[in-house]
């Protein structure tokens, strides 16, 4: 009787709203327990799907169940923070590789290819406090990038599958390179304005076959961004600078970017010829925190705008399709809470207790489409 009168109040709502009654921000959608899709994520796509993992999470008694879902859904992990520089180089010269080894560990166990994330990052939140503060010349601390890059990459190119492909397929070598923060920052300082450069030819000496991607965010909505990736890839390629993918974040929100342009940013960033990974996907639904509860016509837009971001990366060539990785598992499990500073908010494709969102049905539907 109690679902019966959900049901009635849910059809009431729907009828509301397809009669075109402005958006109701108070009635907060409970979703009903949907039957479970038929196809997993991983199935369903022909390119790798990916979420965002931590040593910790991976060992911990609590979190089976976040294990269990992670291996059946998707087939590709990038660490969230754990593989980041200031995680790994403890000293000059001195590293700690244990949270990225325990995160091949598992995804070698368990069938998963891991995307390094990320060698060079110019935050200070992302940089050793030694390097940032680094009191030698120049050139040392070029020296120290330099050997960090190429230590890192050989180390965690040892790792691989039982056929002989490394676990670790690729890294982002450099990520949001187009900020005046990263202008600002030490590596642009210290090392010079060809830094990216450089560090794509370090990592490319320290392993010949692992996939090198440039990362950074609004680059489907940003065109001009994009141009400046695009000019970039045009110059690495007449220098000879190895690059073999551009990684669009994807941060994205239930209304933009407009699908138009996202299109055509995928178009042109594609032209170069480069693997293309949506690599940190989720979609704000409340930035302005109008909302104290997902509502129908919210979750159904959310629903809507997975499925056509799913559509759109479909129309990448299929041999450029690296793959799309959800930053994150549960809504509330999501970096954007904090840095928005909303509790309120419901970016990813299941909810605070594991249940598959309309979303994720969304995102479905578009990869099967
Ligand atoms: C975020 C992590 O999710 C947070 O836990 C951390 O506090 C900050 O970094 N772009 C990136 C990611 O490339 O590395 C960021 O990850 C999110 C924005």
């Amino acid at each position: 009787m109690k679902n019966f009168s959900k049901y009635v109040r849910l059809a009431v709502l729907v009828f509301l709203v397809s009669c075109g009654k402005s958006e109701d921000k108070t009635e907060i959608f409970e979703p009903t327990p949907a039957p479970m899709p038929t196809i997993t994520l991983k199935e369903a796509a022909n390119f790798p799907i990916g979420n965002t993992v931590s040593a910790s999470r991976l060992s911990s008694s609590s979190e089976n169940y976040f294990r269990t879902l992670l291996n059946k859904e998707f087939n590709s992990v990038t660490a969230g923070n754990d593989m980041k520089m200031y995680n790994f180089f403890k000293a000059p010269g001195t590293y700690d590789w244990s949270k990225g080894d325990a995160i091949v560990a598992y995804a070698k166990a368990n069938g998963m290819r891991v995307h390094g994330h990320t060698l060079i990052w110019h935050p200070s939140y992302s940089i050793p406090d030694w390097l940032e503060n680094f009191s030698g010349t120049d050139a040392e601390f070029e020296a120290h990038v330099e050997g960090y890059i190429k230590a890192a990459v050989a180390h965690f190119a040892e790792a691989t599958f039982s056929d002989g492909t490394p676990v670790v397929e690729s890294w982002d070598v450099v990520n949001e390179a187009f900020t005046s923060d990263a202008e600002a920052g030490p590596f642009h300082k210290r090392i010079g304005p060809d830094y990216v450069e450089k560090c794509f030819r370090w990592a490319r000496e320290a392993d010949d076959k692992v996939k090198l991607f440039y990362n950074d965010y609004n680059l489907g909505s940003d065109s001009s961004k994009a141009d400046k990736v695009i000019n970039m890839v045009n110059n690495f390629k007449a220098n000879s600078v190895p690059i073999d993918g551009i990684g669009m974040q994807m941060h994205i929100d239930y209304q933009y970017p407009n699908l138009e342009s996202l299109k055509s940013n995928v178009t042109k960033l594609a032209d170069t010829g480069l693997l293309i990974h949506f690599s940190e996907v989720d979609m704000t639904v409340n930035k302005d925190k109008a909302l104290s509860g997902l509502t129908l016509q919210r979750s159904n837009a959310q629903k809507e705008r997975y499925k056509q971001m799913a559509i759109i990366y479909k129309t990448i060539p299929e041999t450029q399709q690296f793959g799309i990785t959800f930053w994150g598992m549960r809504d509330t499990d999501s970096w954007l809470l904090d840095f928005y500073n909303n509790p309120n908010e419901w970016p990813l494709l299941f909810d605070s207790g594991y249940n598959y969102k309309p979303a994720l049905f969304g995102f479905l539907d578009g990869l099967t489409n």
